[in-house]
């Protein structure tokens, strides 16, 4: 749990339960071209290498994330704001809060992959030091390529 004055009012970050799923899906259809269903996010529940994180004002869910941590290196999978919510520094948070938990699990290399043409995503990714390391050609449903990006954390950095 993480209590903060940033940005306005007091937020928290809590692992994900299927209580939150209804508030996830709709941010989750809004957010995204091809959403994941809600058995994908249930059978993530059962997953032991997975962790989903809820961000929430109050008692509403406004953001969530989730990784793999696969031994050596942690792959974030999903990660979104609610469209009402964005630009207020929330996503930076979560971010900054999950790669928190990855380095304290020991994992010092972060993988993604972000739509070539999601500038906001990049920006944030960028801004928080991941750099891109690849591409993977017609990664999504729809054909565009994702960008792979890659952050090495220490806990000095
Ligand atoms: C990407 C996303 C999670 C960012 O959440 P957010 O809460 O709006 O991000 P923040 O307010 O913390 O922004 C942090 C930085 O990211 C960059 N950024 C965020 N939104 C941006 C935008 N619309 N345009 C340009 N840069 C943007 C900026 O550098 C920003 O810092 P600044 O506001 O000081 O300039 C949100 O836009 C989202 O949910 N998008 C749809 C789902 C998605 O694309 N998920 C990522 C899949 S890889």
């Amino acid at each position: 749990m993480n209590n903060s004055p940033f940005p306005t009012e007091p937020y928290a970050i809590e692992k994900m339960k299927p209580i939150h799923l209804s508030a996830v899906l709709a941010i989750e259809k809004k957010s995204f071209p091809q959403p994941w269903s809600l058995s994908l996010f249930m059978s993530e529940f059962t997953n032991r290498l997975a962790t989903y994180l809820v961000l929430r004002l109050k008692r509403k869910v406004i953001g969530y994330i989730g990784y793999w941590y696969l031994f050596e290196e942690a792959h974030i999978t999903t990660f979104a704001i609610h469209p009402d919510y964005r630009r207020q520094g929330l996503g930076k948070q979560l971010l900054k809060h999950a790669l928190n938990l990855i380095l304290n699990q020991g994992c010092h290399e972060v993988f993604l992959e972000v739509r070539i043409s999601n500038f906001p995503a990049q920006n944030l990714y960028h801004s928080l030091g991941f750099t891109a390391v690849g591409i993977r050609k017609k990664y999504y449903i729809d054909g565009e390529d994702a960008i792979i990006m890659k952050k090495i954390m220490s806990q000095e950095s």
